[in-house]
């Protein structure tokens, strides 16, 4: 062994290095709609950057019509190796444009046509190391393939312009984030903040350990799912309009209200092969969106049971159906004292959904109530299911990619922390590869 290869080893040994990297993830409203968004930092020079949290979609997809004017981006050659995968084409035959728009995107590798021609691009994206207690150094991938379309404008329909740039891609697929970034694991793992002044974090490449102040490490509170992708319809508002997200999808068996099962037709449980059906997670809904006949017979469930614990529905507020005054609650750290939801999932494992999840405070004017925060996804609802934003917050969920197993942590409240308790200070000791 040279003497330099010897120093470099005993360097290494000395100070570790990691290739797990971490992201805030922060809680914005508008128009009193909660979503959320991943800061990551991109372009040369770096620009910190916030992309709609989104765990059904294949790419990232940064709106570089906008402001874009990197001096590393590049797109990615029509007749490229990399644009056949990325088009997930066999026969070669890529499609082209050779038009140019202004700012980064200058035609090349079209990934998808509507609602307008979209196109692959090649820049630079850095995140900070990390060990599952602080964020470390910066490391950059120089070779982050994206797409340039406004994919987020249409989902937040035009109303989040100024607050992201684009939207973080989390499906399965080998261009998302945390395949691109990934170098050990097929592992990464979300905690959603319930606040907007103080972020949650997003964990990429990293099984364990994840460190919540004051000193608790959340991946030995995991219960585990399986979970798989599959296509979902996600649009059919206008006829003949289908819009197909790559969702994750677990297995919901029963759904229990204060212990007791309510009915459910099984068949809306399973997804079938034309993507109808089964319950999926989605950080693009707010709240979690339930089929008609799953809708009414959860409101009935839980009316009856709050009955029983002295609880009278006031006025509902829309979208929600149920709701109370909030004089008439008790509260603890757990959010307020309502029935005890419970998804009971393969596996044997249970989801519980305690008040701070189930419940979502309305104050106005002269109104002051906690309303059921579930809304009805009509008859016909593409999904059984949709388990949105509200019900994640505060809950740590670890998709395993490689054993396909979800793990959960149900509310980290009752584990005395939350997601904004993850320590951000930087820790310049922990480098990255
Ligand atoms: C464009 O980006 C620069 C650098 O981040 C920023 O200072 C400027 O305000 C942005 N302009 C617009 C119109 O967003
Ligand atoms: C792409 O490759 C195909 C088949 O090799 C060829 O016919 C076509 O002209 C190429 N297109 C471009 C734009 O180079
Ligand atoms: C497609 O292109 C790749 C690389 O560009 C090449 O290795 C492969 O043989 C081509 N396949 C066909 C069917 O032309
Ligand atoms: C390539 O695709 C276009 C449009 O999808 C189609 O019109 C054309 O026939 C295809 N060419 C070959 C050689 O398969
Ligand atoms: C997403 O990627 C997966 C895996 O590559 C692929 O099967 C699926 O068709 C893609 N979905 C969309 C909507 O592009
Ligand atoms: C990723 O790429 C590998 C190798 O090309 C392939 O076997 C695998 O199916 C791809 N995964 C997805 C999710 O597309
Ligand atoms: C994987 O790790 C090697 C060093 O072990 C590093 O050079 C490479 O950049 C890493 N790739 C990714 C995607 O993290
Ligand atoms: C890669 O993962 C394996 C186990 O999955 C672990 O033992 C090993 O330390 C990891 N290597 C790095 C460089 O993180
Ligand atoms: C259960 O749902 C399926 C799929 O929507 C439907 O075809 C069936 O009629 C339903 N069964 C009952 C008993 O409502
Ligand atoms: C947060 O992390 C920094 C850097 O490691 C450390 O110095 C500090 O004590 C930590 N804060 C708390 C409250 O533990």
């Amino acid at each position: 062994m040279s003497i330099s290869v010897f120093f470099l080893a005993l360097f290494v040994i000395l100070y570790p290095s990691f290739s797990a990297f971490i992201a805030p993830i922060t809680k914005h409203h508008v128009h009193n709609t909660p979503f959320y968004s991943l800061k990551v930092q991109l372009q040369t020079p770096l620009q910190p950057t916030y992309l709609l949290l989104h765990v059904g979609a294949n790419f990232t997809a940064v709106d570089c019509r906008r402001n874009y004017t990197s001096i590393t981006s590049r797109p990615v050659p029509c007749n490229s190796s990399l644009c056949h995968s990325l088009q997930n084409n066999h026969d070669n035959n890529t499609t082209c444009d050779t038009a140019t728009t202004s700012g980064g995107a200058s035609g090349g590798c079209v990934i998808s046509h509507s609602p307008h021609n979209s196109f692959a691009l090649v820049d630079s994206l850095a995140l900070p190391a990390t060990d599952g207690r602080n964020p470390g150094q910066l490391s950059t991938f120089t070779e982050f393939v994206f797409t340039c379309s406004d994919e987020s404008s249409r989902l937040l329909k035009g109303h989040a312009k100024h607050v992201v740039n684009g939207l973080t891609g989390l499906g399965f697929s080998n261009y998302s984030l945390p395949a691109q970034v990934s170098n050990n694991s097929s592992v990464f793992a979300l905690c959603l903040s319930g606040s907007p002044s103080a972020p949650g974090v997003a964990f990429f490449d990293l099984p364990k350990p994840y460190y919540f102040l004051p000193g608790i490490d959340v991946s030995d509170h995991l219960y585990y799912t399986p979970i798989f992708s599959h296509p979902a319809v996600t649009y059919t508002k206008k006829p003949n309009t289908k819009r197909y997200e790559n969702a994750y999808y677990i297995g919901v068996k029963a759904i229990n209200i204060n212990g007791r099962p309510i009915i459910i037709n099984q068949t809306l449980l399973k997804v079938d092969e034309n993507g109808y059906g089964g319950t999926r997670i989605s950080t693009i809904n707010p709240y979690t969106v339930l089929e008609q006949s799953i809708y009414i017979s959860l409101i009935e469930a839980f009316r009856k049971e709050s009955k029983t614990m002295m609880l009278r529905p006031f006025k509902p507020v829309k979208p929600f159906r149920l709701c109370y005054e909030a004089d008439g609650l008790s509260e603890t750290h757990l959010g307020p004292n309502v029935p005890q939801i419970d998804l009971v999932l393969q596996n044997d494992v249970s989801w519980r959904v305690l008040g701070k999840n189930s419940m979502v405070r309305i104050v106005d004017d002269d109104l002051d109530v906690w309303c059921l925060a579930v809304v009805d996804g009509g008859v016909g609802a593409t999904s059984a299911m949709v388990i949105g934003g509200h019900q994640l917050e505060d809950n740590l969920l670890q998709f395993d990619l490689g054993t396909k197993t979800l793990g959960f942590s149900s509310t980290l409240l009752q584990h005395k922390t939350m997601c904004a308790n993850f320590n951000f200070s930087t820790n310049n000791a922990i480098k990255p590869f």
